[in-house]
Order: C-alpha cells, then structure tokens, then sequence
C-alpha cells in the first residue's frame, strides 16, 4: 500500500518543484525521492535537463549544468532546453558525483542528482612473487568498493594466515590490506596465499599469490674491497715517493 502511494506523492511533490524551480532533471535511469541515481562501473548514465516552459521564465533561456559544481562545457546546440549530458563510460570517480542543471541566468533555479556508482574490488589473477631469506615481504590486495566489503581473509595453502605463528603483520585502511613479513622465512612464509573479500551487494572477489623464497645470496662486499685497494695505492705511492728523494739525494 505505502509503496504504490509513494510514486504518486512523488509525482505530485515534483510537479509543484517544477514550477517554483523552473529546472527539472530526467534520466531513463531511475531516480530515488533523494536525488540518487543507482549504477555500476562501465554503464552510460543519461540526464536530460528540462526548463519548464510554462513558469515565468523564458522558454528559451540557456541553460549550465555543473559536475560537483564545476561547469561541464556543452556543445552550442546543447545549451537550451532539453539539455543531455552523458556519463560514459561510468567510472569509480563518478561514485558520489552531484550533478546540477540551473538556468546561466539565476542559479537558484536549479535541480541536481547524485550518482551512486557500486563496485566491488578489483582482486582476480595470480600474482607470483620470489623473495630471498631475511628479506621483506609485502602480500598487497586492493579492497576499496560501494558498498565496503564486509570481509577480508588472508589464507595461506587454504587456511587462514595465524599472524602470530607466522610472524606476519596485517594492516587495513580501508582502501588497501596488506599482510607483511619483515624478515621472511623460508619454512614460515613459502606458500599459496590468497586475499578473499566478501562483498553484501557482489559476493566473494580473489586475489591470489604464490611465494617463492630463495636462499639469501652473500652480496660481495665491494666497499671494504675499494677502501683496501685505495690504502694498498697509497702506500705504495708513499713509498715510491719516499724511495724516489733518497735515490735522487744519491745522484746528486
Ligand atoms: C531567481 O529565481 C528565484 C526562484 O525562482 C527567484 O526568487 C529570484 O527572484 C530569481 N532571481 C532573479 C535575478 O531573477
Ligand atoms: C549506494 O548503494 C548501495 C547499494 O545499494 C547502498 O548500500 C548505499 O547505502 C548507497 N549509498 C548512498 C550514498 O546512497
Ligand atoms: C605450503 O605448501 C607448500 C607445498 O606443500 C609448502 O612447501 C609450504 O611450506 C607450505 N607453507 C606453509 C606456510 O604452510
């Protein structure tokens, strides 16, 4: 009952807008009581921005629309009413992006939208990294999405990670989860792991990694080497030199 009355409270609440506002948008898109307009990553969102004729303004009066009120520029032919500007494809940017149509002449009639664009994370494929021993380990899995993720689980051969036994630290912003080793372990950290997220509006998303430690290779010393090779130099030359004043004394 209260769901078929809604629609039509709308309609009538819109049409008086209408007329004190002047701007209306429309878009084949659905649009909530709120302003909001549901889509997902890829999709096309369509708004056409209408004058209404029948106020007191003029009918033929140009019109500005505004991105998080920055002004998108309109081809000539677009700028009177019904003015369309298209959002394509819809990328994660756009999420929480206000769209505004007003009339140039007095900004205070004006309507605006909000895109609500959902997505989940990112995560697919295998990444394969190889680490030598004592080295540091950095396991990184993006989890930003609309709506958040309501999990993140970290495995490693199909259980989950034990931080504590493994030496691991986990970290979570919000945007990245990062799960690091600081000194890696060859018998600890060589392994299949995986990040899996769960997502209420997309379900579980996988990003997975396969370890490979390598022994720690003895890096040659080169700077000592370097230092005893310049004092061997000056010694000799010190030593010539000094050899060379008695041999020239002698001569004389
Ligand atoms: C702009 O529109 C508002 C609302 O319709 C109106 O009250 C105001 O007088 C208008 N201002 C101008 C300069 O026309
Ligand atoms: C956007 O859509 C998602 C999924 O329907 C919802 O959970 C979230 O509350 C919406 N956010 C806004 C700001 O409307
Ligand atoms: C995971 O499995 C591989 C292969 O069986 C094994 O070599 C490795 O030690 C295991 N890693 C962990 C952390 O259990």
């Amino acid at each position: 009952m209260k769901l078929m009355f809604t629609p039509h409270l709308f309609h009538l609440l819109l049409l008086c807008a209408t007329q004190t506002l002047g701007v209306r948008i429309q878009s084949a898109s659905e649009v909530s009581i709120e302003g909001v307009i549901q889509t997902e990553l890829e999709r096309t969102v369509s708004l056409l921005c209408l004058s209404d004729s029948s106020s007191e303004t003029e009918p033929d009066e140009e019109l500005v629309w505004l991105r998080n009120g920055v002004m998108v520029s309109l081809m000539e032919e677009n700028k009177k009413s019904p003015s369309r500007v298209c959002v394509t494809p819809v990328i994660q940017e756009d999420d929480g992006a206000t769209f505004t149509c007003h009339l140039s002449s007095n900004a205070s009639n004006s309507a605006s939208v909000t895109l609500n664009v959902t997505y989940h994370p990112p995560l697919m494929g295998l990444e394969e990294l190889v680490v030598e021993e004592e080295s540091v380990l950095v396991l990184q899995c993006d989890i930003l999405a609309n709506p958040q993720v309501s999990s993140v689980v970290w495995t490693v051969n199909g259980s989950t990670v034990d931080l504590l036994a493994s030496g691991f630290m986990l970290t979570n912003d919000g945007v990245t989860s990062q799960l690091i080793a600081n000194s890696v372990v060859k018998s600890l950290h060589k392994g299949n792991y995986s990040c899996l997220t769960y997502s209420p509006l997309y379900g579980e998303q996988r990003k997975l990694f396969s370890v490979t430690v390598t022994d720690k290779v003895i890096k040659f010393p080169l700077m000592p080497i370097i230092a005893g090779v310049v004092v061997v130099c000056l010694t000799a030359i010190l030593a010539v030199a000094s050899r060379w004043s008695k041999i020239t004394k002698c001569c004389k």
